[in-house]
């Protein structure tokens, strides 16, 4: 045998799907679908991805107020997102935890494990922010890993998010470093060339399973979803599978609080959405230490909806609600106890895509 032909085979969202069960869920509305963790407390189990075409105050503020959460991206100078956290934090007002015991992170910005790391971090921890997260292309790697245990060390109580990684070993070495998030997913974004440039990655929904092992030693980690999400039904699927959140870029950035430019073409108006990793993403903020490098994103524009993040969220939340009432669970805990998953073919995937209009 090889190492080839030893190989598992990875799955993404479509290549399975859930099945029905006994449901004595009587409304649709009536299943709760919030995630409280010690270290990961909100309503609803969406953040906003860090990318600077996605995840800027207003978008802080709407996700917040919607109970969920996100990332602000690091692609601006240190001052600036300084300046930008104590804004959302003014905005927010103070918060507490039920039991008054810490502050509760509302929001997390974000760090990256080299260059200007240890003066944004200062800057971040001096303007009031509680969450931090170690945005890395390959969360595994040994820059990621030091900079965790750094934080942790010179932080003990911060919250630290971390990643991304794809496999149990990944997730588990972010843990051990001292990460109390950890972001699963590498190359399956909407604007991800990763796996075509590097040949590396999972699938998602094999990556979410892989990672979700670590619960059954460490059931405190928080693992967040991160990449791929396209629909509401993909969103059920990678909770179903181990995911305690999801993390979304495409989705919000066609919305008012999206901080991708407009553009406009034959009457229509769409916003930019950058992978980070893009040549574009990178020219708006020129980041030295990848100079030279291939890129591993693209840039894309997406129909701009005229609606705000809250109708966006508030839809995918309600259409959760749904799949879990298929499921006959009444909150996120017992999506996973009951998900019952089946094998798609292709020709399944084509079957459970509208495919009447002629
Ligand atoms: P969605 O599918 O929600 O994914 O748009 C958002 C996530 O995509 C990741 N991301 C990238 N991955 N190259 C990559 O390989 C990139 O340039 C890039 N930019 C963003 C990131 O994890 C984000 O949360």
């Amino acid at each position: 045998m090889s190492k080839l032909q030893d190989a598992p085979t990875a799955f993404t969202f479509d290549d399975f799907v859930l099945v029905p069960g006994h449901s004595e869920i009587r409304s649709r509305k009536d299943p709760q679908i919030s995630v409280s963790l010690p270290d990961f407390d909100f309503q609803i189990p969406i953040v906003a991805a860090p990318m600077n075409t996605v995840c800027e105050e207003e978008m802080l503020v709407t996700m917040c107020d919607l109970g969920g959460t996100g990332v602000l991206h690091r692609y601006m100078s240190i001052e600036d997102q300084a300046n930008m956290c104590e804004r959302v934090i003014a905005r927010l007002g103070p918060s507490v935890t039920p039991d008054a015991s810490r502050t509760q992170q509302k929001f997390f910005a974000a760090v990256g494990a080299n260059g200007d790391a240890v003066d944004r971090l200062k800057a971040l921890r001096e303007a009031g922010v509680r969450g931090i997260c170690v945005d890395v292309a390959n969360g595994h790697n040994i820059l990621c890993l030091e900079t965790v245990a750094n934080i942790r060390a010179w932080w003990p109580n911060c919250n630290i998010m971390a990643g991304n990684v794809c496999t149990f070993a990944g997730a588990r070495a972010l843990w051990a470093a001292g990460a109390n998030s950890i972001r699963v997913g590498v190359g399956p974004g909407a604007v991800c060339t990763t796996r075509l440039v590097t040949g590396h990655g999972v699938p998602q929904l094999s990556s979410i399973d892989d990672c979700a092992r670590l619960k059954a030693e460490s059931p405190n980690v928080v693992l967040i979803a991160d990449g791929g999400i396209r629909y509401s039904g993909d969103a059920v699927k990678a909770l179903a599978a181990g995911a305690d959140a999801i993390m979304i870029g495409s989705l919000l950035a066609g919305t008012v609080e999206s901080p991708g430019e407009w553009l406009e073409e034959n009457g229509q108006l769409f916003k930019y959405y950058h992978g980070m990793a893009s040549l574009e993403g990178r020219k708006k903020w020129f980041d030295k230490s990848k100079a030279g490098l291939p890129s591993e994103g693209v840039s894309t524009k997406v129909p701009y909806t005229g609606k705000s993040a809250r109708k966006v969220v508030e839809g995918l939340c309600q259409s959760i609600k749904v799949g879990l009432s298929y499921a006959g669970a009444a909150n996120l805990a017992e999506l996973r106890e009951k998900a019952e998953w089946r094998r798609v073919t292709t020709s399944g995937v084509t079957e459970g895509t509208p495919h009447g209009k002629k």
